[in-house]
C-alpha cells in the first residue's frame, strides 16, 4: 500500500500530469484539498473509490482516513492544488506516514505562478532585468511569517515577486513595494488561472489595489510584480547567440539546423 501525493495543477485538469492522471485512475482510495481541484479530475476515479474532501478535516482525521486504507492495502491518491512543493501540508503529513511507516511517493503539477505567467505570456526571468522569481506570501492565521522573510528583504533584490495568499493584503503589499520597485513597475494579479471563471488585472504597481477593488476580487489569486512582465529594454539571452560556444551547437558547427525525423 502507497500514498501518491499528487499535484493537482492549477485548475484546469488537463494540466495535471501523465502519471497523476494515472495514479488516480489506479487508486481506490482518493483523498483530495476542496474546492481548489477541479471535479473533473475525480472522474478518473476507478468505480467505487472512496473519495474523500479533506478541506473540512483537520490532520488526525486526514490522518485517520490514510491509516485506515493502509489496514485495508488500498492505495491512495492524495490530491493537493498546484505543486507539492510549495504551500501544500506535503511536510506535516509525510512527517506522520514516515511515523508510521506508511510508503508514499511524491508526484509534482503545475504550480499557480507558472500558470498565471503562462496566461500572462510572460517569462519571469529576463535577460538584464531579472534572473530570479521569489516565491512568497504574506502572514496568515496558519502560517506566520518568519521574521527574516519580509517583503522589504526580497523587494531590495529587484526580482520578480510572485505573492501567493496575499489578495486580501494587495493594498498594504503594493503600498510597501511601491518604495522599492516604484509605482510605475508592471504588475498583474490572476485569479484563478485556468479555471472557467479566470480573470487577469495588469496595470503598474501603484494602481493594481484598484483593479482589485474593482474586481472585487478577494481569494485564490496570485499578485505578480518586477520588470519581467512588461519587458521593453533587454538583451537577447546568449542561448541563441550566433558565436555562443555549446554542447549541442558547438562553434563552427556546419550542417543541417537541429531537426530530425521518424
Ligand atoms: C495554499 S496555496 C497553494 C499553492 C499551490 N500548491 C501552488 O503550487 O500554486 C493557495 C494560493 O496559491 C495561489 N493559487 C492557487 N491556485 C491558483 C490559481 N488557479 N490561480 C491563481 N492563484 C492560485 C493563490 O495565491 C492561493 O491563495
Amino acid at each position: 500500500m502507497t500514498v501518491h501525493f499528487i499535484g493537482a495543477g492549477p485548475g484546469a485538469p488537463d494540466l495535471i500530469t501523465v502519471r497523476g492522471r494515472d495514479l488516480i485512475a489506479a487508486c481506490p482510495v482518493c483523498l483530495y484539498a476542496g474546492s481548489l481541484v477541479a471535479p473533473e479530475i475525480l472522474s478518473w476515479c476507478p468505480p467505487g473509490t472512496r473519495i474523500v474532501d479533506t478541506a473540512p478535516l483537520d490532520l488526525d482525521a486526514i490522518m485517520a482516513e490514510i491509516a485506515a486504507a493502509h489496514a485495508l492495502g488500498r492505495d491512495v491518491a492524495r490530491l493537493h492544488s498546484g505543486d507539492l512543493s510549495v504551500w501544500s501540508a506535503l511536510a506535516e503529513q509525510t512527517r506522520r506516514l514516515d511515523a508510521l511507516g506508511i510508503p508514499y511517493t511524491v508526484t509534482p503539477g503545475v504550480p499557480s505562478f507558472a500558470a498565471a505567467a503562462a496566461l500572462l505570456r510572460r517569462e519571469l526571468t529576463v535577460p538584464g532585468l531579472t534572473q530570479s522569481v521569489v516565491l512568497t506570501r504574506t502572514s496568515g492565521r496558519a502560517s506566520p511569517m518568519p521574521e527574516r522573510e519580509t517583503l522589504a528583504a526580497f523587494a531590495t533584490t529587484g526580482a520578480t515577486l510572485a505573492l501567493h495568499l496575499s489578495i486580501h493584503v494587495v493594498e498594504e503589499a503594493c503600498a510597501e513595494l511601491t518604495s522599492f520597485y516604484g509605482p510605475d513597475c508592471p504588475a498583474a494579479v490572476v485569479f484563478r488561472a485556468t479555471w472557467p471563471d479566470e480573470r487577469i488585472l495588469t496595470g503598474p504597481l501603484a494602481e493594481l489595489p484598484g483593479l482589485v477593488r474593482a474586481e472585487r476580487i478577494e481569494r485564490t489569486a496570485l499578485i505578480l510584480i518586477g520588470p519581467a512582465l512588461d519587458p521593453t529594454d533587454f538583451r537577447d539571452s546568449a542561448l541563441y547567440a550566433p558565436d555562443y560556444d555549446r554542447r549541442f551547437r558547438p562553434r563552427g558547427a556546419v550542417g543541417a539546423p537541429g531537426e530530425t525525423s521518424r
